[in-house]
């Protein structure tokens, strides 16, 4: 089959079309022949930083080949002696592995059933493949640890990417007021999710406007600690500051513990009934997937490009 290698580290150039192996399943496993795959930032982070690499492919020693990957979705083509939820032509999606050795960027692809959900008749593989990994982060963020409910007021930076365009409308399925902050040129986008308000970032600090919000959703793709500081000035006292990149430091608790905010670090996890809400979500049109791009395996590196430059709006998807 063909599949995308990873030959070392140093950048999306190493991302090479190659043959391998058809995977074999386990009892709990089912084959999946991918339809499509989507790119996120930490695919791109891996291609460069081995330390990175190490931590998310869960690297051994002993593999024949490394392909990223983990967003999928496909059609079941075969399943394992113990697998009781899926036959062949399910069609499926999730985030299958992570961190670990999914090999998603490849026609077939071999995944545990208590990773996936079917996919809605009413969605596209590509609109599936989106909503995995960025969906499940903004799911666990606002609702796992947010808490979100009617009436709160939230400020969701990074709004118009992949996992804000889901926050936003996370946030918004659940009543929240939503202040979304991305630049100038995605201002329709977020407010046609349902954002209330938008804040230019290029052009405007958020929290010279907003220092009375429930929850901030930290999603810059920066591990400037400046950042998350921003965001607790925004966060009146009993609030939630959810960061998604920076580790709160012993500085940062005593700063959160002064204002009477609590700090979580995110991390996303598979998690099947979570998947499902999602699921659930976009069968009923409560959320949607914006695809901005999309690219042919073979394409697999400009895609990596395009997520690289920080400005992806929604998903890119690897169509397979
Ligand atoms: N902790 C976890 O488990 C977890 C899970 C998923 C993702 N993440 C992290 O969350 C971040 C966002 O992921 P993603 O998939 O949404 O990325 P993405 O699709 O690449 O989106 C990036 C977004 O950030 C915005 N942005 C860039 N610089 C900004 C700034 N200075 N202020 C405000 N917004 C800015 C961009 O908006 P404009 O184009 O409008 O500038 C863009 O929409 C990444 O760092 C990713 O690694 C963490």
């Amino acid at each position: 089959m063909k599949a995308i290698v990873l030959n070392g580290t140093g950048g999306p150039g190493n991302l090479i079309l190659a043959e391998i192996p058809i995977p074999s399943i386990k009892e709990n496993e089912v084959l999946i022949a991918t339809k499509a795959i989507s790119i996120n930032p930490v695919d791109a982070a891996a291609t460069r930083m081995p330390e990175l690499l190490n931590y998310v492919y869960q690297i051994k020693g002993d593999e024949k080949q490394i392909v990223l990957g983990w967003d999928v979705a496909g059609v079941v083509t075969a399943a394992g002696t113990a697998v009781t939820r899926f036959k062949t032509g399910d069609e499926v999606f999730g985030m299958v592995k992570f961190p670990g050795q999914a090999n998603g960027y490849a026609e077939y692809v071999a995944a545990p059933e208590g990773e996936l959900v079917l996919k809605p008749r009413n969605i596209s593989f590509n609109e599936a493949a989106g909503a995995t990994l960025a969906a499940l982060t903004a799911w666990q963020s606002l609702v796992t640890n947010g808490n979100v409910k009617k009436g709160d007021k939230v400020v969701i930076t990074g709004a118009s990417g992949g996992v804000g365009h889901y926050a936003v409308q996370i946030a918004k399925y659940f009543g929240a007021y939503v202040i979304a902050v991305a630049s100038a040129a995605n201002k329709d986008f977020v407010l046609s999710l349902g954002a209330d308000e938008f804040i230019d970032y290029k052009t405007q600090s958020f929290e010279d406007h907003i220092q009375d919000a429930d929850i901030v959703h930290d999603a810059v793709w920066s591990d400037d600690v400046h950042h998350v500081q921003r965001s607790l000035k925004a966060i009146k006292s009993g609030g939630k500051l959810l960061s998604l990149i920076v580790d709160l430091d012993e500085d940062m608790q005593q700063k959160l513990k002064a204002k009477e905010v609590a700090g979580m670090r995110v991390y996303v996890q598979a998690n099947r009934d979570d998947l499902q809400t999602i699921a659930d979500l976009l069968e009923r049109g409560a959320i949607k997937t914006y695809v901005s791009a999309t690219f042919p395996l073979e394409q697999t590196t400009k895609a990596h490009g395009l997520i690289q430059t920080k400005n992806a709006v929604g998903k890119i998807i690897v169509t397979v």
